[in-house]
């Protein structure tokens, strides 16, 4: 697979098999993983990765967690920035809505679509999680190289056949997560990333994620 490949077969998965990931695989993903570059070679990454019982513990957890504090708990940072507007605003609804619409959710079944949210505390069945974590002073710059990391991960996952589903949505409850994880207050919860290998008959990881025209977004000066 070359790079090229990595990045076109890389989606958010949202169904997972239960197959098992070796340790090995992911070591060997995440030594690769380091030569992501970062400002002044500060690798500002830290990273927990579970796997079966500390897992099921986790997950155990977090459902009764998430479900006494709905609106979550203990969250560092803004998922969204207040007031996300516009193209971010329209993309952001497009992709739940198209989601939603992939497993045939109506708009008016908040029952269903609750249950299909609650699905990120099981990792959509991923039998790995990777929860990232950065030191607290750390700015914008070094939450950028954490990105970097991120998707480098993710790329090298494709290699090993791998999928991923980076989630946000652990960071609503990011201090309940730190006490969990064994994460010192001194550093901040980013995300988690369910890995495993993807159910490639589920409509939930069929649906397209369209993005906009390169010319939106990018301009070009003496070619
Ligand atoms: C940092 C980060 C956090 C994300 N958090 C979640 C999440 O909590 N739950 C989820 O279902 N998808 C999550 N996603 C997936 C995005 O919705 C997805 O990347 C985006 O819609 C583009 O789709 P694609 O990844 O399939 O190309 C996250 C993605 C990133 C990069």
């Amino acid at each position: 697979m070359n790079v090229s490949e990595a990045v076109a077969t890389r989606r958010s998965v949202r169904k997972f098999l239960p197959d098992p990931v070796p340790l090995e695989v992911i070591t060997r993903v995440l030594e690769k993983a380091q030569r992501a570059p970062s400002g002044g070679n500060t690798q500002p990454w830290n990273a927990v990765v579970l796997s079966g019982a500390p897992l099921e513990r986790l997950t155990a957890d977090i459902l009764v967690h998430a479900q006494a504090n709905p609106m979550g708990s203990g969250g560092e940072y803004a998922i969204y920035p207040e007031g996300l507007a516009g193209r971010h605003e329209e993309q952001r609804r497009a992709v739940g809505r198209e989601m939603f619409d992939a497993i045939g959710l109506a708009r008016d079944d908040m029952p269903g679509r609750m249950a299909q949210m609650a699905d990120n505390w099981r990792s959509f069945g991923a039998p790995v999680q990777l929860f990232t974590y950065t030191a607290k002073y750390m700015g914008p710059p070094q939450w950028s190289d954490l990105g970097m990391w991120l998707q480098t991960v993710m790329l090298l996952l494709r290699e090993e056949g791998l999928d991923s589903c980076a989630q946000e949505i652990w960071a609503m409850h990011g201090k309940h997560m730190k006490t969990q994880l064994g994460i010192a207050d001194d550093h901040i919860f980013f995300c988690g990333m369910a890995i495993g290998y993807r159910d490639a008959g589920a409509p939930i990881n069929g649906f397209a994620v369209p993005r906009v025209p390169l010319s939106d977004v990018v301009r070009f000066e003496g070619f």
